[in-house]
Parts: C-alpha cells; sequence; structure tokens
C-alpha cells in the first residue's frame, strides 16, 4: 500500500476526488489543513480519513510553520504528497524535503496565468481554452513538471465562476490518474519533464 496525505486549505473537492476514486494500492494516511474552517476537512472525515489542523497563523515566520508541517506529514510516512487547493507557498526547505513525491494541481494550462486568479486572468487575456494542470512542484511556483493537463473552450458568455466550474471538472478526472500514474511507478523525471512509462516497464511494488 502507498501512503498518500493531502495537503488542503479549503473545499477540498479535488481531495474527495481523489479519496472516492478508489485507487488501487492507494490508502489516504491523512488529509492536513493550514486553515481551521476549511470545508473540506469534514467531507474527508465523513470519508473516515484522520484530518489535521495546523494553523500557519501560529507561527511567526514560513521556515518555522513548514518545518512543523514536514513533521507532521512525516509522522503519516507518506510515498506522495498531494497539494490539492492548499494556498500556502512552501519554502525551498520543504520542497527540497519532498521534492518527487509531491504533486499539484493548478487551474491553469501552464505556463500559462501561473499564481492567482487564472480564470479571470484567462478571460480576460481573450485565450480561447483554458484547463488545469498537475505538476511535479518544485521551488519555483507553479513552474515543476507536468504530469497531465486537460484542456476546456473558453465562451464567449463565461465569467469566472461559470469557467472554474467546467474546469474543476476536469480536474477530478485528471488528479487521481496523476495519483494512479504515480503509485504505479509510471512517472519517469528526466532533465525536468515527466516520462509517462508503459505499465509494463513501470517498476512497482504497489500491488
Ligand atoms: C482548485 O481549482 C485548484 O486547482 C486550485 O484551487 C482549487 C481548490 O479546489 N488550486 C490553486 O489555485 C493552487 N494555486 P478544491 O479545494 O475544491 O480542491
Amino acid at each position: 500500500m502507498k501512503q498518500v496525505v493531502i495537503l488542503i486549505s479549503g473545499r477540498g473537492s479535488n481531495m474527495e476526488a481523489i479519496a472516492r476514486a478508489g485507487i488501487p494500492g492507494v490508502r489516504i494516511a491523512a488529509v492536513i489543513s493550514n486553515r481551521p474552517d476549511a470545508t473540506g476537512l469534514e467531507v474527508a472525515r465523513q470519508l473516515g480519513i484522520e484530518t489535521r489542523v495546523l494553523d500557519h497563523k501560529g507561527f511567526d515566520t514560513r521556515e518555522a510553520f513548514d518545518a512543523k508541517l514536514a513533521e507532521l506529514i512525516d509522522s503519516f510516512e507518506p510515498d506522495l504528497l498531494v497539494l490539492a487547493g492548499y494556498m500556502r507557498i512552501l519554502g525551498e526547505a520543504f520542497v527540497r524535503r519532498f521534492e518527487g513525491r509531491m504533486l499539484n494541481i493548478h487551474p491553469s494550462l501552464l505556463p500559462a496565468f501561473t499564481g492567482l486568479h487564472t480564470h479571470r486572468r484567462a478571460i480576460e487575456a481573450g485565450v480561447k481554452v483554458a484547463g488545469a494542470t498537475v505538476h511535479f512542484v518544485t521551488a519555483e511556483l507553479d513552474v515543476g513538471p507536468i504530469v497531465i493537463q486537460a484542456v476546456v473552450p473558453v465562451l464567449p458568455d463565461d465569467d469566472e465562476a461559470a469557467l472554474a466550474a467546467r474546469v474543476v471538472v476536469q480536474e477530478h478526472r485528471i488528479y487521481p490518474q496523476a495519483v494512479r500514474w504515480f503509485v504505479e511507478g509510471r512517472l519517469q523525471l528526466t532533465d525536468g519533464r515527466v516520462h509517462l512509462l508503459d505499465a509494463r516497464t513501470a517498476s512497482s511494488d504497489w500491488t
């Protein structure tokens, strides 16, 4: 069994999609939120998943918070750390500690629209397609090696909410897929890029 820890800050719909996907060989060891009021915490509890809160407000520095968070995560001995709507920047030491086994989902077609308010900015820019990206996390924000992307149209009457709703449906499809590939040992990182190995050549002890 591969142990997966999921970090959230809010609604947790991607966390729920991953948990409900029933990925063979995966156990969600814990869902951790940096916000005590994250509604995803209750969703996780209802799914029978252990939850923890580590409120960043109780820490003076990012480094101190990151160190405590890393300690908490390590206590679950995860094979994979999944950021699912986790809305805090992680420091370099934290990223280095989990590099190669930490995924994030970002609501744009990276490398376009890194950062916040992706849908509003996509509409303002007049792009005709938008989407979401699952990528490995590296020290630079929203820039790590891309695992999978999904594309949706941007329609003439779209506002931010309409586009977000169309994109999140795809997020719920591609994030479980990325987790599945990871635990199957099919994601090979070479020269900053992800190569998807054939299921038969992937080396994994996940079964
Ligand atoms: C998702 O749309 C995710 O792509 C985005 O936050 C939302 C979280 O929804 N993440 C980011 O913007 C990260 N920079 P959820 O809590 O329902 O999964």
